[in-house]
């Protein structure tokens, strides 16, 4: 008889600010969005994995739990099967099933398909198994399979989006402590949008740039003398670091942490401002007070792209002409997010400009030659949960 499978999702994310400072122990500011992927899980007796993808149809990959071992799975199944190689490397030994994936996430997009794979998995897996694993150590324990199974050496940010990010809310974390605060981002309340603009140019983490400026970030930690730059608040003592490019790579950390923290702190100042004004019955002021705010945001992400382009040097030219075209056409502010050379734009736009930021992107696009950007809503949306 064929036991019902459970069926587990897991969301992709957007980041707000906080770009390559995961792996220097400094801060993010993530949300969840609504799209992600599911992996539909049955129990197996004979201890192995048959893992397929909606995706990649005609194939199954069948591999035995105890062969597990890193690079032994190479492709989209090294994700799912990392995850079980690294929940037994943590004490958390799992059943055999059958798994399988389905996705609306669109792949290298930086929108963290790979991390919504590992934990739609993962969450699935432990399920099966009995296993209770609280979320924060989850998110480690598919990071890992990430960075030793699948071998690209990625931070903490794309996993504990999709385990701990809450609807509403934007996610402030301390990457060094894992401490996380749930911030208050409802950009429909506020009159805007937030929309991913899929500049169509795939990156892929697992090539040198990656790894490269994670290099570059901990020989300037070295040269300061701190553990990880995530630590450093200051740029005064930058002057410590000769070699100018070095010397950008840590600004960049360093200015991103700040803005991160700063973007947190206006959303929850605005958020104590509209509980305190309902208080009182002066809520008229909610509507200025919440231009203001995204105006605010909305500069912030405009600075955040350019140290990104300027400083840390992982933009690309679709993500720029895409922040360009954006603000031309009334958004508040864009910025490129995730791992850079590729990916996705992220902008705050006025809900009443939203058309016509969409239309300027699809024309500036075609102008190009380039192939037409894909949008998405983003949505804050919840973490990983069960469906059925
Ligand atoms: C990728 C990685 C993350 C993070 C971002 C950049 O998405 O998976 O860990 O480093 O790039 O912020």
């Amino acid at each position: 008889m064929k036991t019902a499978a459970e069926v587990w999702f897991a969301p992709g994310r957007a980041n707000l600010m906080g770009e390559h400072t995961d792996y220097n122990e400094g801060v993010v500011l993530p949300f969840a969005l609504a799209r992600g992927v599911t992996a539909a899980a049955a129990p197996r007796d004979d201890g192995l994995l048959v893992l397929r993808s909606k995706q990649v149809p005609d194939e199954a990959v069948t591999v035995s739990l105890d062969s597990l071992a890193p690079g032994s799975v190479r492709g989209w199944a090294a994700y799912p099967a990392g995850v079980a190689w690294s929940l037994g490397a943590a004490g958390y030994p799992v059943r055999g099933a059958s798994v399988d994936v389905d996705s609306d996430l669109p792949v290298g997009a930086g929108v963290s398909s790979s991390a919504a794979l590992e934990c739609s998995v993962a969450l699935a897996l432990c399920s099966l198994s009995g296993l209770a694993v609280p979320r924060a150590e989850l998110a480690g324990i598919a990071k890992r399979a990430e960075n030793e199974f699948v071998g690209a050496p990625t931070g903490i940010i794309d996993q504990s989006a999709a385990l701990l990010c809450e609807q509403g809310h934007a996610m402030l974390l301390d990457c060094g402590t894992l401490a996380a605060t749930q911030v208050p981002f409802l950009p429909a309340a506020a009159g805007a949008a937030a929309l991913i603009i899929d500049t169509r140019v795939a990156h892929a983490l697992v090539s040198g740039e990656y790894a490269a400026r994670r290099a570059e970030c901990e020989e300037a930690a070295r040269l300061l003398r701190v553990r990880a730059l995530g630590s450093v608040t200051g740029l005064g003592g930058l002057g410590e670091i000769g070699d100018p490019m070095l010397r950008r790579r840590a600004r960049h950390v360093i200015t991103d942490c700040a803005r991160a923290r700063a973007m947190a702190a206006a959303l929850l100042a605005d958020d104590y401002a509209d509980r305190a004004d309902g208080a009182h019955g002066a809520g008229w002021r909610t509507a200025d007070r919440d231009a203001d705010t995204y105006r605010y945001l909305g500069k912030s992400l405009v600075e955040g792209h350019a140290s990104l382009r300027d400083d840390f040097e992982v933009s690309w030219p679709e993500a720029d002409v895409a922040v360009e075209v954006a603000m031309a056409a009334g958004a508040y502010g864009a910025k490129m997010i995730g791992g850079g050379f590729g990916g996705s734009v992220l902008a705050l736009v006025p809900v009443d400009r939203d058309r016509e930021v969409r239309a300027a992107l699809t024309e500036a696009y075609a102008e190009r030659g380039w192939i037409p950007p894909d949008f998405i809503d983003a949505v804050p949306s919840p973490a990983a949960r069960r469906l059925r």
